[in-house]
Formats: C-alpha cells, sequence, structure tokens
C-alpha cells in the first residue's frame, strides 16, 4: 500500500494502475478511521476485485467546515488509519495537505442547488458547497470508476449522486449500509470526541428513530404524531440538545405529512459542542 501525499505523484499512480488495465474503487474520508470506513473499504475490495485498485483518500476537508472550532477538533490520526487502511486491503492512500488541495487564490465552487438545502444544508451553511467541491475535485484527481459512500450521511449521499448525474462524472455512486455499535449509535469519527456521560446518552439518537419506526410498524402514519414519539425519547437524554428531527421524502428530502414505507427519519442532535447525525429509513 502506498500513502501519496502529492496530487501529481497520485496521478501517476493511477495513470499506471489504468495501464495495467486496473479498475478504480475510491473510497473519500476524513479519517479518524472507524469500523464504518472499514465496512466501505472493504466493500471496495469486493468491488474491485484481486486486480482492481482500492483508493481511499483522507483529508479533513476545511472548506465543508462551518465552524472553526469543529475544525480544529476534528480528529487526526493519520499513522493509525494507514495500518487500518493497509489491514482493509487498500492499494493507495491519498492523503494530500491543504494547500496541495487549495490555492491561495482558489475561487470556484460546486453548488448543488436543491437536495443540499434543508436539513444539515440549513443548519451548516456552506457545508454541501465544500463537500461538492472537494469529492468532486478528489474525482478528478483520483479518476474512479466506482466511489463508495455511507448511508450514515444519507443527505451527503444523495446530494453526490445528484451531483454527479448533473455534472456527467464518469463515476458510478454505491451507497453503503450504516454500521453501528452494539448499543445502536452509528460509529462517527465524532463520537471520540463524547465524554462517558455524553456516550451513555448518544443512544438515545437512534433509539429515537427505531421508536418512531415502531409506531409506525403499530399502524401511526401521521408525521407530526411520528415525531412527537421520537422527540419523546430524545427528552430522556436531558443532556441533549436536538439541532432537527424530521421524516422526509427518500427522493427530495423535504417533509411528508404521511408517513409510508420508504421515507427517512433524519435527525441531528448536539451532546455539548458534539454534532452527530442519524437516519433511518422507514419500514
Ligand atoms: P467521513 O465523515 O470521514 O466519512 C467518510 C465516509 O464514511 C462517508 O461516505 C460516510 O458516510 C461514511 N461513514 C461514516 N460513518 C459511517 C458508518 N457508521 N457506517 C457506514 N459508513 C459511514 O463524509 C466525509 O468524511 C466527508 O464529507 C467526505 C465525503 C470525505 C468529503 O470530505
Amino acid at each position: 500500500m502506498k500513502i501519496i501525499h502529492s496530487i501529481k505523484q497520485t496521478r501517476e499512480f493511477i495513470r499506471q494502475s489504468r495501464k495495467k488495465g486496473a479498475s478504480i474503487v475510491f473510497v473519500p474520508t476524513m479519517g479518524a478511521l472507524h469500523e464504518g470506513h472499514l465496512s466501505l473499504l472493504a466493500r471496495a475490495r469486493q468491488l474491485a476485485g484481486p486486480r482492481g485498485i482500492v483508493a481511499a483518500s483522507i483529508f479533513v476537508n476545511p472548506t465543508q467546515f462551518n465552524d472553526p472550532k469543529d475544525l480544529a477538533k476534528y480528529p487526526r490520526t493519520l499513522s493509525a488509519d494507514a495500518v487500518l487502511c493497509r489491514r482493509a486491503g487498500a492499494d493507495l492512500i491519498f492523503a494530500p495537505s491543504a494547500n496541495e488541495m487549495y490555492a491561495s487564490d482558489f475561487s470556484t465552487w460546486v453548488n448543488e442547488g436543491f437536495l443540499s438545502l434543508p436539513l444539515c444544508g440549513a443548519s451548516r451553511p456552506g457545508h454541501f458547497r465544500g463537500v461538492c467541491t472537494v469529492v468532486l475535485k478528489l474525482f478528478n484527481i483520483v479518476q474512479p470508476d466506482i466511489a463508495i459512500f455511507g448511508q450514515k450521511d444519507a443527505q451527503q449521499a444523495m446530494v453526490i449522486q445528484r451531483m454527479t448525474r448533473d455534472l456527467n462524472c464518469p463515476v458510478r455512486i454505491v451507497i453503503a449500509p450504516t454500521v453501528r455499535e452494539k448499543d445502536g449509535l452509528a460509529m462517527s469519527s465524532r463520537n471520540r470526541r463524547l465524554s462517558s456521560k455524553q456516550r451513555t446518552e448518544a443512544v438515545f439518537l437512534n433509539r429515537a428513530l427505531q421508536s418512531a419506526n415502531d409506531a409506525f410498524r403499530a399502524g401511526i402514519r401521521s408525521s407530526a404524531e411520528l415525531i412527537r414519539n421520537a422527540k419523546t425519547v430524545l427528552r430522556q437524554a436531558s443532556h441533549m440538545r436536538p439541532d432537527y428531527l424530521e421524516l422526509v421524502s427518500s427522493t427530495t428530502l423535504r417533509p411528508v405529512k404521511k408517513a409510508s414505507k420508504g421515507d427517512l427519519l433524519v435527525a441531528a442532535v448536539f451532546l455539548g459542542s458534539v454534532r452527530l447525525i442519524d437516519n433511518r429509513r422507514i419500514d
């Protein structure tokens, strides 16, 4: 496995691999890798086959952080990440610096104009502009045949799918299921920043979504009622501050009045300064 910091050398690595006929499967990350990321790498290894190339990127992208404190506190663990990537069968880690990725007078942005507006787009202005811009740049550098994203960040995956379609990126987007801790908490690099008390309360995020889904299975269809149900569970975590909790269409991400199978329950909460998100498909 190679760790490459420069764009030029990455392009050269990809050119050589392509010459040998290898397909490229790409997993973009911001590092601080956990089982969720590793499941994407395992899927990548599967899709690439024995002759294909699995490329991961590790880049804490400054342009997608709307809160400078969040950016400063984001865990950076490259050497541990490299061990995990090697074990997961990756062939390449592209780990550029911010200066390598962004010229000091950088001035071109990618703005998806519909799916990125509500939910995290509304509470984190500029976030998806940063995500789309960096993902398109990474696609241009790594030139993957397939790129894998997690359902954990459902809105992000949909925004990237839309960008890929709208801008004719020659890449197939694969979305992989959310990996959870035993108690149901969705794995996230931000979980490392939770105190033990906050970690105990974090579990209520998934429990709230589960509870609303149970109510759906019991026959409740009113979106307002399902949301009320979920919020009641969230309130059991006394230090948790909800950011949003909504029931939305899985194609438009806009609220639905009446729930049906396939709709998405989506939530974001704060525990102290740590913001956690989760979602579940109503079934
Ligand atoms: P990051 O948060 O590091 O996540 C990298 C990828 O791992 C994303 O596709 C995310 O959805 C997926 N992922 C995170 N937690 C997961 C879990 N518990 N189960 C399954 N997949 C999970 O998302 C980003 O980085 C950045 O925005 C990025 C796309 C790299 C652009 O900077």
